[in-house]
């Protein structure tokens, strides 16, 4: 009962840190901001305040807290993402229109729900109840990644094209040279058992607060042949290059849902970047501070890739990407170290010259050659939270490792994120690997 409490009191803690945080990163914003929704895979940051709460109330409240009211009635079918257990919701492409309720009726169902949590952490709530508070919290740094991510492209697309906030005095590190590529080899496993290495988590349930989602268990074996992968993520300059040999003009380097892909889309470069004919350079990228020439960013990991993009330069290198087994290897070996969310740059930084792997957590979610599949004995949790992840195992990759506007806290060496593969308004870039010892 002790350890009950102290998980309690630290928890409450946690919850407090993180639905803090979520409001602090919308202080620049404006009412109308927050209303935008200018892409299929953005939410209107408004809505995210709801749903968030939602979850909580849903999944918490109205299951743990005895003679709870919600907030509204038609809020559980109003702010439902994808759960068809809980039952219908609107079109995702609507949430652009839900000019009601109001800004102001929102954050008054998020101090709502506050409160009800608080009261609960506070009078006591069993071990089911604190787990369901830990996945809440899971979910809402979540939501403000997305939220991160959203806010981009609304600006982006806004003719004004504002900045979320003014670049960061003394934060920047433009202009500062990436060190040269290493290719630094693994030979996984014991001498016993070469190869054999142990990948995910089985969760310690009496361990309340060392949370993991479902997709990342159990742990079990796989084989790993020797392979080598970069010390470092892949750069803008670098990335440039494989443009200038007319990397998007050639069928060969792409998988055929890829080349059917940039051709529909006419991409010919990442998201966010456009032709600057008064840059030195060519080329201008679209950041959370504004406009930045690519010159000025040029050393700094490539971001706003596809899956196809990612995997077509890997060809075109003659590496190809990681396995997300290979990733997770070599990233379990380190501490979960990086630039997040909370550094405030709000942009891959480059790399610094140290020996080793480097960026493995932070900066970009790393594109992995692995389908998001169950691992061998996956289970979905029970009930409607099974939807969580379980029912999202097909045509997505996994990407590793978190990116610059993932809260720190949020990461770790088995974490699992999974977009389809044309995807890229996420921070998503990549790093080479290659088969053998040399
Ligand atoms: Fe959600």
């Amino acid at each position: 009962m002790l350890t009950q409490h102290s998980t309690a009191t630290s928890l409450l803690a946690r919850f407090r840190t993180v639905r803090e945080g979520t409001m602090r990163f919308c202080a620049p914003l404006t009412p109308e901001d927050m209303m935008v929704q200018s892409c299929a895979e953005a939410s209107p940051v408004k809505w995210h305040l709801a749903h968030t709460s939602w979850f909580f109330e849903t999944f918490v409240l109205s299951e743990f807290t005895a003679g709870y009211k919600p907030f509204h009635a038609d809020f559980r079918w109003l702010f439902n993402s994808y759960y068809n257990a809980v039952g219908d919701r609107p079109e995702k492409k609507l949430r652009a229109s839900f000019s009601r309720p109001g800004l102001d009726e929102i954050l008054a169902f998020r101090k709502h729900v506050d409160a009800g949590i608080v009261r609960l952490l506070e009078q006591g709530a069993d071990d089911e109840a604190l787990r369901r508070v830990v996945l809440g919290l899971e979910h809402e740094h979540q939501h403000l990644e997305l939220a991160a991510t959203d806010v981009k492209h609304a600006f982006f697309t806004n003719p004004l094209q504002p900045a979320y906030t003014p670049q960061p005095e003394g934060a920047s590190q433009e202009e500062a040279i990436a060190p040269p590529l290493e290719w630094l080899a693994f030979t996984p496993g014991p001498a016993t058992q070469p190869g054999v290495v142990e990948i995910g988590v089985s969760p310690d349930p009496a361990a309340i607060e060392a949370f993991a989602f479902d997709n990342e268990t159990p742990r079990h074996r796989v084989y790993l042949a020797p392979f080598r992968l970069a010390s470092r993520l892949t750069t803008c300059a670098e990335y440039l290059a494989f443009m200038d040999e007319g990397g998007y003009t050639r069928p060969e380097l792409w998988l055929s849902e890829g080349w059917d892909t940039i051709r529909d889309q006419e991409w010919q470069a990442p998201l966010y970047w456009r032709r600057d004919t008064a840059a030195k350079s060519g080329w201008s990228i679209f950041t959370m501070h504004g406009w930045r020439t690519l010159e000025k960013v040029s050393e700094t990991p490539v971001c706003h890739l596809s899956f196809f993009e990612a995997d077509a330069f890997a060809r075109w290198s003659g590496a190809r990407l990681p396995t997300e087994f290979e990733w997770e290897f070599v990233a379990a070996q380190q501490p979960v170290r990086g630039n997040f969310l909370e550094s405030g740059a709000l942009h891959p930084t480059t790399a610094s010259a140290k020996s080793g792997s480097q960026q493995m957590f932070g900066d970009v979610w790393e594109w992995t050659s692995s389908p998001y599949t169950g691992y061998p004995g996956y289970k979905p949790l029970p009930g409607a939270l099974g939807e969580y992840n379980g029912k999202f195992m097909s045509s997505q990759i996994i990407l590793r490792g978190g990116s610059c506007v993932t809260p720190q806290t949020h990461i770790r060496a088995t974490y699992r994120n999974f977009f389809h593969p044309a995807t890229r308004w996420q921070f998503s870039g990549l790093r080479l690997a290659r088969d053998g010892q040399s």
